[in-house]
């Protein structure tokens, strides 16, 4: 077994970053808003001190006074809101990062587009697929640039086994084995399991294989879903077996009640790659399987939560005046919830808030 250290990624990755800062330090710092101060922002707040050029929240809009203040002690922002409508008073963002339960994200997207301010939204980027295309049109009507949040699509790890995958390393795609669960505890007011705040395993988590699959292995030709639902009705766990034109099918899983730390597994006519745990953040190892030529473990390893990345390719795209990114495209973000909404529909999970206020 060898071991061997992924420094060429990385190289390639500081080289195109190293293109970007060129342009992004003959501007001045990039000023955030952050809409939604809780634990992923807290996070996204951290990295954004890794990205060599300069980085600065301007304001922060909330929900509850007391954990928007604590947020804007925290990291030092001017000015912090629980009125959206006062928020953006004093300051006009150059970008805006959307953290919200994901119900909150359509309006606050469509509001930051509308005044022409760029955004990133959390993922899913919306809760369903009307949602996503009317912000995908706001976002041409306006020519302002909007990507979803799917962070794991820019992460060191996943560029590695792309690259493995694009040099022909295990062949064709024929499988992809892939699970997300994290053990959520149904305590008051947890967006986990509360319709009104889009929960269930799914959008939250299930999210990821899903993606991992489209990006693999495209649009599926057929879906198929079961679920365990809980007494508010929202998915706790969610079983999805999806089929591909050519044969190839991918089997994934989302649990909020149990937890796995099961690789993401990739199989290939000639190989396989398994993405250790937990493979959508920071995976401990990548294991790549040749046939006839053993295995090689590519340790993963990089600061911060790993958000730094898609901020970068955000920075990057704006810099070039682009309204999406080419990695993560906004017709993704679509390809993505139109799966997704089928999932939904087969396993019976329905959101009535945005349901009743789309009707
Ligand atoms: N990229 C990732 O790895 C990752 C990881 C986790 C989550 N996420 C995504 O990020 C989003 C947030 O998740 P989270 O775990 O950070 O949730 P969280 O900890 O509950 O944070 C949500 C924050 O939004 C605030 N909020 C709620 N409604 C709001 C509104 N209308 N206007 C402004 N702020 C509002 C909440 O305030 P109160 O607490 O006062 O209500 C809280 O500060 C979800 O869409 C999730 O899918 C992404």
């Amino acid at each position: 077994m060898k071991l061997l250290y992924p420094a060429f990624i990385i190289c390639k990755m500081a080289y195109k970053w190293d293109e970007c800062y060129k342009q992004l330090n003959m501007k001045a710092t990039t000023r955030w808003g952050i809409i939604g101060p809780g634990s992923i922002a807290r996070l996204f707040a951290r990295d954004l001190s890794l990205i060599a050029a300069p980085q600065e929240i301007v304001a922060v809009l909330g929900h509850s006074e007391e954990g928007t203040d604590a947020f804007a002690d925290e990291f030092n922002i001017p000015y912090a809101y629980t009125d959206p409508s006062r928020w953006l008073e004093k300051v006009r963002p150059d970008i805006v990062y959307i953290a919200t339960p994901h119900p909150d994200h359509f309006q606050h997207t469509l509001d930051c587009l509308e005044k022409k301010i760029p955004v990133l939204c959390e993922k899913p980027m919306t809760v369903n697929a009307d949602q996503c295309q009317q912000l995908i049109n706001a976002a041409k009507a306006n020519k302002t640039f909007l990507m979803e949040g799917m962070w794991v699509r820019f992460l060191p790890s996943l560029q590695l086994v792309l690259n493995l995958i694009e040099e022909g390393r295990i062949g064709n795609v024929l499988a992809i084995k892939a699970s997300t669960t994290f053990r959520a505890m149904p305590e008051d007011g947890s967006r986990y399991f509360d319709p009104e705040k889009g929960g269930g395993s799914l959008l939250d988590l299930g999210v990821y294989p899903v993606y991992l699959a489209q990006l693999l292995l495209g649009k599926p030709r057929s879906i198929k879903a079961i679920a365990k639902l809980s007494d508010e009705h929202v998915d706790e766990n969610c079983s999805i077996l999806l089929q591909y034109r050519n044969g190839a099918y991918a089997m994934l899983e989302s649990s909020l009640i149990a937890e796995s730390d099961a690789p993401a597994e990739i199989t290939g006519d000639k190989g396989s790659i398994k993405i250790f745990h937990p493979w959508f953040e920071k995976a401990s190892g990548i294991e790549l399987t040749e046939r006839g030529e053993g295995k090689i473990i590519y340790p993963c390893s990089w600061a911060g939560h790993g958000m730094q990345f898609e901020t970068e390719e955000v920075l990057h795209c704006i810099a070039e005046n682009k309204i999406e990114s080419e990695l993560h495209p906004l017709s993704a973000s679509l390809d993505l919830i139109t799966t997704l909404d089928e999932i939904r529909r087969q396993i019976n999970v329905e959101y009535p808030a945005v349901e009743a206020v789309e009707g």
